[in-house]
């Protein structure tokens, strides 16, 4: 339900709405997003089941996963065996080693006096690769520039957040494409684009001599950085 869950208004939505929308359970978050090659638990309850006679783990509502019966036989179906765990306390299942195709829907059924079903989505991302920003136009006009920048990366479903020294810009349409008109009003030393997606994200920075002079980019960082290390060292032979 909610990609950046520290963000306090998302955990207090979702205190709002858990009550609601699962009744007692405590892991009820709807939707999971994990990054390809790990590892995942699609947990409902912390607390252990109590009596309860069968559990069942499906992928869809077609492919059974596993099946347990209490005290009883454990059964792994196939393309599951030795990629899942049941905690057959809480009725959590661990996949291992998650893969595009583990995308979708997964329910747990649990035979108690009657069967009660409950589902979980998994979305799979790989993490983002490292975007490069690109000067696509640059026009000094009287008391003001047209700069354009681009945000190239090889990557779909993944949101572009452009950053300046104001901090956040506004999202234009298309969002890896930053235009602006800068004037000494609203000029920027830097603009910052920002990929993202649900489970990584990456940024690329290009800094600039108002209005639109090329400074340096980020491929150039360790200036910056010699330049942290090194100015606390010559404060010192400074002040001695
Ligand atoms: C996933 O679990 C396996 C088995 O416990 C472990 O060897 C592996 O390092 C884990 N992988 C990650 C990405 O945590
Ligand atoms: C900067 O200010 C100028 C003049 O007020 C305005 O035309 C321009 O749209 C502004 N640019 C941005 C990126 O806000
Ligand atoms: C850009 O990435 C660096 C390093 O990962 C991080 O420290 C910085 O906060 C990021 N900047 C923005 C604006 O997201």
């Amino acid at each position: 339900m909610c990609y950046f869950r520290k963000q306090e208004w998302c955990l207090v939505l979702e205190l709002l709405l858990l009550p609601v929308i699962s009744g007692l359970q405590d892991h009820s978050e709807l939707e999971i997003n994990a990054k390809t090659g790990s590892n995942i638990t699609l947990q409902f309850f912390e607390k252990p089941l109590g009596t309860y006679t069968h559990i069942t783990w499906l992928y869809t509502t077609k492919q059974k996963i596993l099946e347990y019966a209490y005290k009883g036989t454990e059964t792994t179906y196939a393309g599951y065996r030795g990629r899942v765990n049941l905690d057959n306390i809480t009725g959590a299942l661990q996949i291992y080693n998650i893969q595009k195709e583990d995308k979708g829907d997964y329910y747990m059924r649990v035979l108690k006096k009657s069967e009660e079903e409950y589902k979980k989505i998994l979305n799979v991302f790989d993490p983002v690769s490292q975007p490069t920003i690109k000067i696509e136009k640059t026009e000094n006009l009287p008391d003001s520039c047209h700069l354009i920048l681009s945000c190239k990366g090889e990557q779909q479903n993944v949101t572009y957040t452009w950053f300046d020294d104001s901090g956040l810009l506004p999202q234009n349409e298309e969002a890896d494409v930053l235009e602006r008109i800068i004037t000494p009003k609203n000029k920027s030393t830097f603009y910052t684009c920002q990929v993202s997606n649900p489970i990584s994200r990456k940024n690329d920075t290009m800094y600039f001599t108002p209005p639109c002079t090329l400074a340096r980019s980020s491929g150039e960082r360790w200036i910056a950085t010699w330049l942290v290390i090194m100015a606390p060292i010559i404060h010192t032979f400074l002040l001695t």
